[in-house]
């Protein structure tokens, strides 16, 4: 009989035989500023998440900072919004304040910018809108303005997660002009339309006002499309791919490991997140318990990076595993 139990029998022996860990570097925390003062506003949707204005970032900041994860991903929430989302690509615009804050205050974190359009347009969709079409080729240059703005600002890694077709080429082509040429691209190649975003937009007051966004994130029933999106972000010059959402598609995460040997990062997004923090609010679930575990899952499947909401949670819950 083969005695599996062997190596089971005591906390010591598992954690010497354990496969997956998750070291604290690889955990990045998502973070709303929103424009104006003195704002420190409760997510309904979201429990234990706030929109900070740059006033107050400190107060999340310094929580981050003691935590040991490696950075952040930012989220702008401009006061103004417009069909051609000039907030985004304004280099004093609420997102270009918040990084080059946070460069200056904590240059040891490392500060992700999310490049999209849906937080600064007026109808909320991620690209220009032209007869109720979401149009490609015209959202590029936009996308581009954005990204040069956020380097110029000191992000120190551009993720794009619009969707347009042809974007990372075109943000290389555009970073490097400008001589941002040893910024990183980390697209959101495989974002499928997900209804685990819902708490998101709510947060970042991104929810389009019309329509959905299927004619351009991916439709959630299709594994093999994504692994053509990865391949495509990867030659069109990407330095580390995402996918998004985490836990339903950890079969697409295990695919892509396998497959490309880039570093991979998944985002545990909101929903999943949500989630997790009503069960636990109603004594359902361990929180500790199922976080740990659905982050174990997710570096399981192949993730090197994961982008979560649970992170400043997760780094100090597995200080106190080790
Ligand atoms: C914006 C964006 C979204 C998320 C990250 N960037 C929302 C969306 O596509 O509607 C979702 C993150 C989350 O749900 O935590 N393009
Ligand atoms: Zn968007």
């Amino acid at each position: 009989m083969k005695r599996f139990r062997r190596l089971r029998a005591s906390e010591q022996l598992r954690r010497f035989v354990r496969e997956t860990h998750i070291p604290k570097s690889c955990l990045i925390y998502p973070i709303f500023v929103e424009e104006g003062e003195n704002i420190r506003l409760p997510i309904a949707s979201m429990p234990d998440i706030f929109r900070y204005s740059v006033d107050r970032l400190d107060e999340i900041m310094q929580k981050v900072y003691h935590s040991g994860i490696a950075g952040v991903l930012l989220f702008g929430i401009p006061k103004h919004k417009d069909e051609k989302a000039s907030s985004a690509y304004d280099d004093n615009g609420v997102t270009q304040q918040a990084i080059r804050y946070i460069k200056k205050n904590y240059p040891d974190l490392l500060i992700i910018a999310d490049v999209c359009l849906c937080e600064y347009t007026n109808h909320g969709h991620c690209g220009i809108v032209c007869e109720g079409k979401i149009l490609n080729d015209e959202t590029l240059p936009l996308l581009a303005k954005t990204a040069v703005s956020f380097a110029r600002a000191g992000a120190d890694i551009i993720a794009p997660s619009d969707m347009m077709d042809g974007r990372v080429a075109y943000l290389r082509h555009a970073l490097d002009e400008q001589h941002f040429e040893d910024i990183p691209i980390m697209a959101y190649s495989a974002k499928f339309a997900s209804g685990y975003y819902a708490p998101f937009r709510d947060a970042a007051e991104s929810a389009p006002s019309f329509g959905d966004r299927k004619t351009y994130q991916m439709d959630y029933a299709n594994g093999r499309e994504a692994l053509r999106e990865i391949a495509d972000d990867i030659a069109e010059g990407s330095d580390i791919v995402i996918v998004k959402p985490a836990l339903a598609y950890l079969d697409i995460l295990s695919q892509a490991r396998q497959r490309f040997d880039l570093p991979l990062a998944a985002y545990n997004v909101s929903g999943e997140y949500s989630m997790i923090k009503a069960a636990a609010q109603n004594g359902w679930i361990d929180e500790k318990r199922i976080v740990l575990e659905n982050l174990t899952a997710i570096r399981r499947a192949g993730a090197d990076i994961i982008i979560t909401y649970h992170a400043l949670d997760a780094a100090q819950w597995l200080e106190e595993e080790i």
